[in-house]
């Protein structure tokens, strides 16, 4: 009996399992129903009476031992396995992928930034809109071309209700519903029915600006507009207005930037006249005034509307107008510095 003690004490002593299965396997080997140790136990009968008191503090301590052994090497597996999953320190930080503003936000908000300096407050209306706020209550004659099929999108006919060709629209809604004298723009989506190409395409986006109260003259509007251009493109920048029509503007203009690619000396880009087209602009005609229930003879205004897309594009050197809504990652990377 004590040899056989003595051989399971030196089995224990060299036990170095190698992983959990083997912990398993040496427990049922020891103590499980047919195991070395439960054995003994009931070999422990045959023991001499005189015996039995060393022989059972003998068995005793062997079990012990084991249980202990057992015990032990389960813990230890446990807690190495669990090392992996709790914290690596040396582990590399997982890379967040930031966004990036889109292009046409930029440009808007740089402008409203520039606006909101001279005391612009920001003005929002529908896209879907009747005929009278984006065409008659702005003076547009019954035949005008914009309010053929080929040039807006109609939702339902007699009553018109189309999506808004220009944001021009929200100026009528501010007319109104605000006290003069008003000073907003509006920017906003606008749909045409053109053809999509580099350079066209049947929705962008436009910011337009509507100033009326007593004694605005055209002089306020250029100056206005030279201060922007120079807000934006840079303090070099000169800005010419050529003769132009709008039915709700008289006189009305479209006003040129100097090229900042060339200098004003000649370019591919503004075709080598040294000046870019940028925006179209007016006094109020007082027929849209009156239409919209303001005194023409008391109050003056004046309008100006640019597209984004082209702004954006002549400032980030953009080249297909496509790209503005394909949202191909790789471009919309190339903004990720601006703020
Ligand atoms: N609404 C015009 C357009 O969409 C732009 C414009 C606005 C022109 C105000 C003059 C005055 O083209």
């Amino acid at each position: 009996m004590k040899k056989k003690i003595e051989d399971i004490n030196k089995e224990l002593d060299s036990f170095a399992p190698s992983n959990p299965d083997e912990v398993e396997q040496f427990r049922i080997n020891m103590l499980g129903k047919k195991g070395q140790i439960t054995l003994l136990l009931s070999d422990f009968r045959d023991v001499p009476s005189e015996e039995k008191k060393e022989i059972g503090q003998l068995i005793n301590l062997l079990k012990n031992k084991a249980i202990d052994l057992i015990e032990s090497s389960k813990i230890s597996f446990k807690n190495s396995s669990s090392k992996g999953e709790t914290i690596d320190l040396s582990l590399q930080q997982e890379i967040i992928e930031m966004g990036s503003r889109h292009p046409i936000s930029l440009i808007k908000n740089e402008l409203f930034t520039i606006f909101q300096k001279l005391g612009f407050s920001l003005s929002e209306g529908p896209e879907i809109e009747d005929d009278w706020h984006v065409f008659s209550a702005l003076n547009f004659p019954k035949e005008h071309p914009a309010r053929d099929m080929q040039d807006t999108f109609f939702i339902e006919k007699s009553p018109d209700i189309l999506l808004r060709t220009h944001t021009s629209s929200v100026q009528v809604r501010t007319m109104e519903s605000q006290k003069l004298p008003i000073r907003v723009i509006c920017p906003g989506r606008v749909f045409r029915n053109e053809a999509i190409s580099a350079r066209a395409h049947c929705i962008f986006h436009q910011v337009e600006g509507l100033y009326i109260d007593k004694g605005v003259s055209f002089a306020d509007l250029k100056q206005t507009l030279l201060f922007f251009s120079r807000e934006l493109f840079g303090h070099d920048t000169n800005i010419r207005l050529r003769p132009s029509f709008f039915p709700f503007t008289e006189p009305s203009a479209e006003m040129d930037v100097s090229c900042k690619l060339c200098g004003g000396k000649g370019c591919s880009v503004c075709k080598h006249t040294g000046w870019l087209e940028i925006l179209g602009c007016g006094m109020v005609d007082p027929t849209v005034l009156e239409l919209n229930n303001i005194d023409s003879k008391q109050y003056s205004g004046y309008a100006f509307g640019m597209g984004l897309e082209r702004i954006a594009m002549l400032k980030y050197g953009v080249k297909d107008l496509r790209l503005y809504f394909e949202n191909d990652i790789r471009f919309l990377n190339i903004f990720k510095n601006y703020l």
